[in-house]
């Protein structure tokens, strides 16, 4: 059994799977409450809470994979991309733990991770009413095949091709990102200035659920002439300039009702512009590269419209994990460290962390 530990921004998490690839364990302890209080990420802030919850997390874990530190064959912890103070937290805990039972330790890519993620064999996991798309038996990963993955976080907005398969490995290679925001970082900036709070995602979301027929507000889509890359600074402007003219200050919008509903029809707009663009341009890239199917992670995976869209429109299979494994887990990390020691990785145990490591 692989323990995958993941502290690389604002979530404490451990999850262990099997070396089938099965689900044991995913434990996250959550600091998006106390960042609200700021309107963002205090990295401080983050690596002190990743202390005080680490522990607790790893140990829940275990109990819920019912299995002690004699099972665990691996440890893994995320090593980059991420804020280094919090990163170090996870690593060095990793490392302690793997030195103390007597195991290898590795070190993982966060971006493997979330794709990975798409690859974890669920079975009855919550998708909290959500469409999830499981992998089938073409696509559970053991067949060599070549998918487009579309990782959307709040630090990432890339394409990846990914070909391999769960027993040889997966190899990457980034073939598009984005020129500016990630679209995690837009939905969060744009929910700021409509007076939404922050994780602004699910907050854009459940207020665009609330916007009337024919609204009228209308926010420009990034083509940029059909690359596979993105851009998301436009709209963030675009969305501050609607706001303005319609007298939205980022104060509270249940103020009054019609402020109310105008903030409804700017995040219905803003989350269609988005949708529209990631969905259109994953699917170009995925035929354009002969994929054999799409995996659709990252915390912004979470959007029920995105979801929805993408396996609604893709004439390709499309794997979207279960809500639980698109945002920031242990158990992604865990089932990357299974593709990297099948790849023959040995212990790292003088590996550094890594802010600004690079998929592919
Ligand atoms: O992958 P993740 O948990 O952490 C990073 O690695 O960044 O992604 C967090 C991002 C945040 O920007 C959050 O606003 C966004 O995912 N997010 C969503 C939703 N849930 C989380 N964006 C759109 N719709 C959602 N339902
Ligand atoms: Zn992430």
């Amino acid at each position: 059994m692989i323990l995958g530990i993941e502290t690389s921004c604002d979530e404490t998490a451990a999850g262990i799977v099997d070396t089938n690839g099965l689900l044991r364990a995913n434990i996250v302890a959550s600091q998006a409450e106390i960042h609200s209080e700021f309107g963002g990420i205090v990295p401080e802030v983050a690596s002190r809470q990743h202390i005080r919850d680490i522990a607790a997390v790893v140990d829940t874990a275990l109990q819920e994979a019912e299995c002690g530190w004699d099972d665990i064959d691996v440890v893994a912890a995320t090593n980059g991309p991420g804020l280094a103070g919090s990163l170090l937290v996870g690593v060095n805990f990793a490392k302690g733990a793997a030195a103390a039972s007597g195991r290898p330790f590795i070190t993982v890519n966060h971006l493997v991770g979330h794709v990975m993620a798409a690859f974890i064999d669920w079975r009855d996991g919550d998708s909290a009413g959500n469409p999830a798309a499981r992998a089938d038996e073409q696509h559970d990963g053991r067949a060599n095949a070549k998918y487009m993955a579309l990782i959307v976080s709040g630090g990432h907005t890339e394409l990846v091709v990914m070909q391999g398969s769960l027993d040889a490995g997966f190899e990457f290679r980034l073939i598009g990102e984005t020129r500016d925001d990630a679209a995690g970082e837009a939905f969060d900036k744009a929910a700021r200035t409509l007076g939404l709070g922050y994780p602004g995602g699910p907050a854009i979301q459940a207020a665009a659920e609330g916007a009337e027929n024919g609204h009228g507000i209308r926010l420009p889509r990034a083509w940029l002439g059909g690359a596979s890359e993105f851009s998301f600074s436009g709209l963030k402007t675009a969305v501050i300039e609607v706001a303005r003219a319609h007298g939205i200050d980022g104060s509270d919008p249940d103020a009054c009702a019609e402020k109310r509903r105008t903030v409804a029809a700017i995040a219905h707009e803003f989350q269609a512009s988005v949708v529209d663009v990631l969905v259109r341009k994953t699917i170009n890239a995925a035929q354009d590269h002969h994929c054999d199917g799409i995996v659709l992670v990252g915390g912004v995976a979470a959007n029920r419209p995105l979801r929805e869209r993408l396996i609604s429109d893709s004439p390709l299979p499309v794997l979207v994990p279960p809500i639980s494994l698109c945002t920031d887990n242990g158990a992604m990390i865990a089932m990357a460290g299974r593709q990297k020691l099948i790849g023959g990785a040995e212990s790292e145990f003088d590996a550094d962390v890594i802010p600004s490591l690079r998929i592919g």
